[in-house]
């Protein structure tokens, strides 16, 4: 999600309670029942015995191989590759539910935004027309009729109030127009952002003009200008052209990722329909996993000279952690001094398609790129290579390709896969295969991780823990328990894992809690919260026990003051009653 969009947790918590995760995963891979789990090969990595497992009372899975946990809404994202929005309405639609109103951000303002956004799109079509130059100028670029109106090409007149005068007649529009990057406000004067330029829209995926680009008619400075981050354009997650391949094309095979807005245009005008561009950045993770999401293949075109190899190799090292098995990338290099733009309209559609089926593949790219900078000649430059090539192929998803990219490596500079993927390795501890299934009780853990754990795998103990002496505590750990502890207090209808997740909001604790959650754990459900209770005590009492040894040490020193004195006694009281 782009925009801070909110669905109402009480929906989610209903959604996930509706949906056992256990038959909609059952449906997608075969799952075999042991004890009150379910096993199953994991399909997020390759592997031979089978590591997943789904728990149908705490509505969560976890891969004991890969680590992949989570709740259902997790499952379908990461299994289909869907946002979160797309999750959510695939279960409620499963349940006959409509979509609940969203609720947070600034959803609600932006239907005028985009608006007015698309009325300032017309305003510039209707340009083109009014004065010879642009059309002219989009003409001798060789584009048709068909595609201006596609791509709603436009021209903003070469004036400092032109959408000013047309669109801000009331003030509060003024500000919504500087807001949306179309007006600039400098020391008391108010000017147009884009003057005497051709407008390129840039549309979302629903087809909301959310941004412009606008090209000079000349050789002035700068050649583009687009519009600045704002509300509705989040320049690192939009793609040029996206809109006009999910229009044109019904199911989409594949995807073209060129450098500018007259490649993506020039690249339709000659029938090529599935081009896209980045709006002047390199290729974020954003962009790749929206790309993965509505086709497996893409193609990465760049210019045959330097900067288009390092751009390449840029590009590759994004895409290294989405490269799942089946996903197909490659890489296309123009001869030097042409862009996609110049070669489709000198050569054609043909031609530049030849050329596309020439790419080399991202395995074949990124061997090529290393041995360049390390040429396999001297063992020194082996290790080197193989080196660079692990911190690199460390971060692929787990599956075949990975696993031959390996081999190839290890044929190459003739070191063997497990000393390539963990060079201190020594060789007979390699062999050794490591324990798949370690329980969490084998694994020291602080207290306070254990009261989380259990919360997490029985999140019903909650309403039976007394965390009060907790209050004024900062110790790491605590402030997330009180967060979990608060979640649960505000939601008792959370029953399972799977639910309480969905709560969590940052990333990093929903990633750190999931890894809790797929632990195994002995303790029974009805022995749970007593263990709780007596973890947050024994918590307690070793802290009382640190402050003491603290205080007697400052004794020793001579360094007490009075009032610390008191405490010390006071605390020596304290923890006499407790034992
Ligand atoms: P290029 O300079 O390669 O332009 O910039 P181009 O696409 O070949 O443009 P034409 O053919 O001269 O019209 C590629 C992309 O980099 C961004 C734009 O997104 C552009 O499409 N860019 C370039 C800017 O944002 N600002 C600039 O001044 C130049
Ligand atoms: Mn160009």
């Amino acid at each position: 999600m782009t925009v801070k969009q909110k669905i109402p947790q009480d929906f989610l918590d209903d959604l996930i309670a509706r949906n056992d995760i256990v038959e909609w995963i059952s449906e997608r891979i075969s799952l075999k029942r042991s004890g009150s789990n379910w096993h199953g090969k994991c399909p997020f990595h390759q592997e031979k015995s089978p590591s997943f497992s789904v728990s149908q009372t705490k509505q969560f899975y976890y891969c004991f191989g890969c680590k992949a946990a989570g709740n259902i809404i997790q499952f379908i994202m990461e299994y289909h590759h869907y946002t979160f929005l797309e999750t959510v309405e695939l279960l409620a639609n499963a349940h006959g539910l409509s979509m609940p109103t969203l609720t947070g951000g600034k959803q609600e303002n932006h239907q005028e935004d985009w608006a007015l956004m698309q009325a300032i799109a017309k305003a510039y079509q209707q340009q083109l027309n009014k004065a010879p130059k642009p059309m002219e100028y989009l003409i001798a670029r060789g584009l048709s009729n068909t595609t201006i109106k596609a791509f709603q090409l436009g021209f903003a007149p070469d004036e400092w109030r032109f959408v000013l005068n047309r669109f801000a007649k009331d003030p509060s529009n003024m500000k919504r127009l500087i807001t949306l990057g179309m007006a600039i406000e400098k020391k008391n004067s108010i000017y147009d952002r884009f003057r005497g330029r051709i407008m390129f829209p840039i549309i979302n995926h629903k087809g909301q003009v959310i941004a412009f680009g606008g090209r000079v008619l000349n050789q002035e400075t700068p050649k583009y200008l687009n519009s600045p981050e704002t509300p509705l354009f989040h320049k690192s997650d939009e793609l040029f052209g996206l809109y006009h391949v999910r229009k044109q094309t019904q199911k989409i095979s594949k995807i073209l990722v060129v450098e500018g807005y007259m490649d993506v245009i020039a690249l339709a005008n000659h029938g090529i329909h599935y081009a896209v561009a980045t709006l002047g950045t390199a290729i974020t993770p954003g962009h790749l996993k929206k790309l993965l999401r509505q086709c497996d293949t893409i193609y990465f075109c760049f210019d045959g000279d330097l900067a288009g190899h390092t751009a390449a190799w840029k590009a590759l090292t994004t895409a290294l952690p989405h490269c799942h098995d089946g996903t197909h990338i490659f890489f296309s290099f123009l001869p030097e001094k042409e862009d996609p733009d110049s070669f489709v309209n000198q050569h054609g559609k043909d031609s530049f398609e030849e050329h596309l089926d020439k790419s080399l593949p991202l395995s074949t790219f990124f061997m090529e790129k290393l041995y360049q900078n390390h040429p396999p000649t001297s063992l020194d430059n082996k290790a080197s290579l193989a080196k660079e090539a692990a911190t690199y192929l460390k971060q692929m998803p787990e599956g075949i390709f990975k696993s031959l990219l390996y081999k190839s490596l290890s044929e190459n500079v003739n070191i063997s896969v497990e000393e390539l993927k963990n060079p201190q390795a020594q060789p007979t501890q390699s062999r050794q295969p490591r324990p798949r299934m370690r329980p969490a009780s084998q694994t020291k853990s602080s207290p306070i991780r254990q009261i989380i754990t259990l919360l997490l795998h029985y999140p019903s103990i909650a309403s039976k823990l007394n965390i009060d002496a907790l209050s004024n505590d900062t110790t790491p750990g605590i402030p997330q328990l009180k967060h979990l502890m608060q979640i649960l207090e505000k939601s008792p209808k959370i029953k399972s894992t799977g639910a309480l997740l969905q709560h969590i909001e940052d990333p990093t604790f929903k990633k750190q809690l999931s890894q809790l959650a797929g632990q195994l754990i002995f303790t029974q459900g009805d022995e749970a919260a007593a263990l709780a209770q007596a973890l947050i005590n024994q918590y307690l009492q070793s802290k009382i026990k640190h402050t003491i040894q603290g205080l007697i040490r400052r004794a020793e020193q001579g360094l007490l003051s009075s009032e610390e004195k008191s405490k010390l006694q006071q605390l020596i009281t304290q923890q006499k009653k407790q034992n």
